[in-house]
């Protein structure tokens, strides 16, 4: 008996010992200093994208200005929300929040944001960063396509989708959910443009009748801390007018071009802003 209790767990219940997807998480479990902030950022050190907007005492994180003075939450507010270019009682569904510094922002413009994260690190760094700002914002660990799929029409007033549809395995059925799901939305993307993206292959993607050539390219290594892409194995890249034309054919028929970037170092990118006329 004793033997039994003290005997080495048997191999099905120990952690295999390739994970062959190059994607499994390891944190240091213990912190037996006194806490601070710094200390709950450190538990993903290295390994942050965003700094964080002034705290008291101040954290030091990454360096992308996701929480302060990247334009796009702003740009949403300004084009789909009120008058005065605020948010105040919008109820927006972001997509890929990653560490949660669009949200951050969304609801400083007054929004009541849900935000669906599918990377387990980045969702546990959205409530770190929750904690540490204060966000009241929810955040959800899963896929949000799936979310959407089981979701009626209108069950959000935006969707926030930034950095999020070149990352999808069917980027069509992405923009015909945030079609359905909302009246209005805005997107930041990269896209395809043959002059300048490399090392694409091209294949058809269809969804409800609407057909469009989308170009995949393997990400390569998924496993390093600074990867931000999606759940699958690829990228898969839509050309621009077929971005806006897909929008329009699920029945966001207003579509307005706010920006578009050809010098961004990975690649062509722009941002809509739709929206449904009726
Ligand atoms: C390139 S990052 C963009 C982050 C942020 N929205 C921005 O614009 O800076 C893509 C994010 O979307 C998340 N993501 C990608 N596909 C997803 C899916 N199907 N469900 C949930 N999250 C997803 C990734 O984990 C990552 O955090």
């Amino acid at each position: 008996m004793l033997r039994r209790l003290f005997s080495k767990p048997s191999a099905q219940a120990a952690a295999p010992a390739v994970d062959p997807d190059l994607t499994t998480l390891s944190i240091r479990k213990f912190v037996d200093a006194a806490p601070t902030p710094q200390a709950a950022i450190d538990v993903f050190a290295g390994r942050w994208a965003s700094s964080f907007p002034d705290l008291d005492p101040p954290v030091q994180a990454g360096d992308v200005p996701h929480f302060t003075i990247d334009h796009r939450p702003r740009q949403a507010a300004a084009k789909l929300g009120d008058a005065q270019g605020r948010l105040d009682g919008y109820r927006i569904l972001e997509l890929g929040p990653l560490e949660g510094g669009h949200t951050y922002q969304l609801e400083r413009l007054g929004a009541e944001v849900t935000a669906i994260e599918g990377n387990a690190e980045a969702y546990l760094k959205c409530l770190v960063a929750k904690e540490l700002t204060g966000m009241r914002s929810r955040f959800l660990l899963g896929n949000f396509t799936k979310h959407l799929q089981s979701q009626g029409a209108d069950a959000w007033d935006m969707i926030f989708a930034s950095g999020v549809l070149y990352h999808m395995v069917r980027p069509l059925e992405l923009i015909a959910l945030i079609c359905r799901a909302a009246p209005r939305a805005y997107l930041w993307t990269h896209y395809y443009d043959p002059e300048r993206s490399e090392g694409f292959a091209g294949a058809m993607d269809d969804h409800n009748g609407f057909t469009a050539e989308h170009f995949q390219k393997h990400y390569g290594d998924r496993s390093h801390g600074r990867f931000w892409g999606g759940l699958a194995e690829a990228q898969r890249y839509l050309k621009a007018d077929d971005i806006v034309a897909a929008f329009r054919a699920f029945g966001h028929d207003r579509v307005e071009v706010l920006e578009t970037n050809l010098e961004h170092p990975h690649g062509p990118c722009f941002t809509l802003a739709t929206s449904r006329s009726t």
